[in-house]
């Protein structure tokens, strides 16, 4: 096989919703600052019960029936994640159990905002490669738990959720061809040099402890810009294609500002960018699958359409993926 193609999307988010009046209550902050700062409005928090892997299997039922695929065809389940169910085993192996389907390969990717990222170039790799027929590329969080509830320059900043698509070997007569659904060009990067500008303070091999999220955040705005606009220009470059080309980016959603100011740099239209950050606030791994499933719900992503995924995270880690759908 020389690509793959996205079959279907999922989905899902816990119940119980958080509003920045609601924090306000908790923490020394206020509706406009967050707003103002970050374009967020509200976050969802899971609850008793809701789990990384119960968002990540209830976003993978939801993406396999849209992709009209039954679970015992999935041979290669990528889940990317920064905060799993337990340490080991991956909670890839937990979803695919949940999900019904055994004996393919399932594991776990840890890439924090760009998670997703990383997994959906690892399965278009393993796909091409024969390795696999069909895939769930998944992004599931639940930042929630490691989060400083008392540091208000973190807290107000995250929210859980999972998002899914279901991959499949294409059509080699098909992919590469100009105009053939699949995944073009994909860039990824990191630069363990800036481990201290966001990472967790705790880890089984350090404090044997799960540790909060801790972050830089003015100093990571600055290199999410940098970092971003540039693997865009190597995908869109190495695609042959024009920014003008780009019917929408779905980016990480981290800050309303870091949206604005990649796609202004790129000069990419703002009404070409798929906006979720408001309702969902930075769900890590989740956030640019999460995104891409609105915007095909809602209809604005359609067959034919040529899509820009892009991410950037913790490492750091960066990366943007190129895709006709
Ligand atoms: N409510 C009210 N005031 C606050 C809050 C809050 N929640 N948080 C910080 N402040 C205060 C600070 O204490 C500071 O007060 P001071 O001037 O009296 O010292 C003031 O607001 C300004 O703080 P800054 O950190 O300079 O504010 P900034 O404009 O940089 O915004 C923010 C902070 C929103 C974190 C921004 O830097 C940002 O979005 N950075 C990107 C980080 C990010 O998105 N990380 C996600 C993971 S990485 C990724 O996904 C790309």
């Amino acid at each position: 096989m020389t690509g793959s193609r996205v079959l279907g999307s999922g989905s899902a988010l816990p119940a119980r919703v958080v509003t920045n009046a609601q924090l306000a209550e908790k923490v020394d902050t206020s509706h406009d600052w967050i707003v103002e700062r970050t374009g967020i409005h509200q976050r969802y928090i899971a609850g008793e019960g809701e789990t990384t892997a119960t968002l990540a299997t209830d976003a993978a039922r939801a993406a396999l029936a849209d992709a009209g695929v039954d679970a015992s065809d999935i041979d290669l389940i990528v889940l990317a994640t920064a905060t799993p169910d337990n340490t080991f085993p991956a909670t890839a192996t937990k979803v695919q159990h949940a999900l019904g389907c055994h004996g393919g390969i399932a594991f776990d990717v840890a890439a924090v905002c760009s998670g997703f990222l990383y997994a959906l170039t690892t399965a278009d790799s393993l796909l091409k490669t024969g390795s696999a027929k069909r895939a769930l590329v998944i992004g599931a969080e639940t930042f929630s738990r490691i989060l400083d509830w008392e540091d208000r320059t973190t807290c107000v900043l995250f929210g859980d959720g999972a998002g899914a698509v279901v991959l499949e070997a294409a059509d080699p007569l098909g992919a590469g061809l100009p105009g053939a659904a699949g995944i073009i060009a994909s860039r990824l990067h990191a630069d363990g040099a800036q481990h201290d500008l966001l990472y967790v303070d705790g880890g089984p091999s350090t404090t044997q402890t799960v540790g909060h999220l801790r972050m830089k955040g003015r100093e990571v705005f600055r290199h999410a810009v940098v970092n971003l606009s540039g693997v865009l220009g190597e995908v869109i470059e190495d695609a042959g294609i024009s920014a003008s080309d780009i019917d929408w980016i779905v980016p990480h959603q981290a800050n309303k500002r870091i949206l604005d100011a990649t796609a202004k740099k790129l000069g990419i239209p703002p009404e070409k960018v798929i906006v979720t950050v408001d309702q969902h606030a930075n769900t890590s791994a989740a956030s640019v699958p999460l995104a891409f499933d609105v915007a095909r719900k809602d209809g604005r992503i359609k067959s034919g359409d040529l899509v820009m995924f892009e991410a950037m995270g913790g490492g750091f880690t960066w990366g943007a993926s190129l895709v006709r759908m």
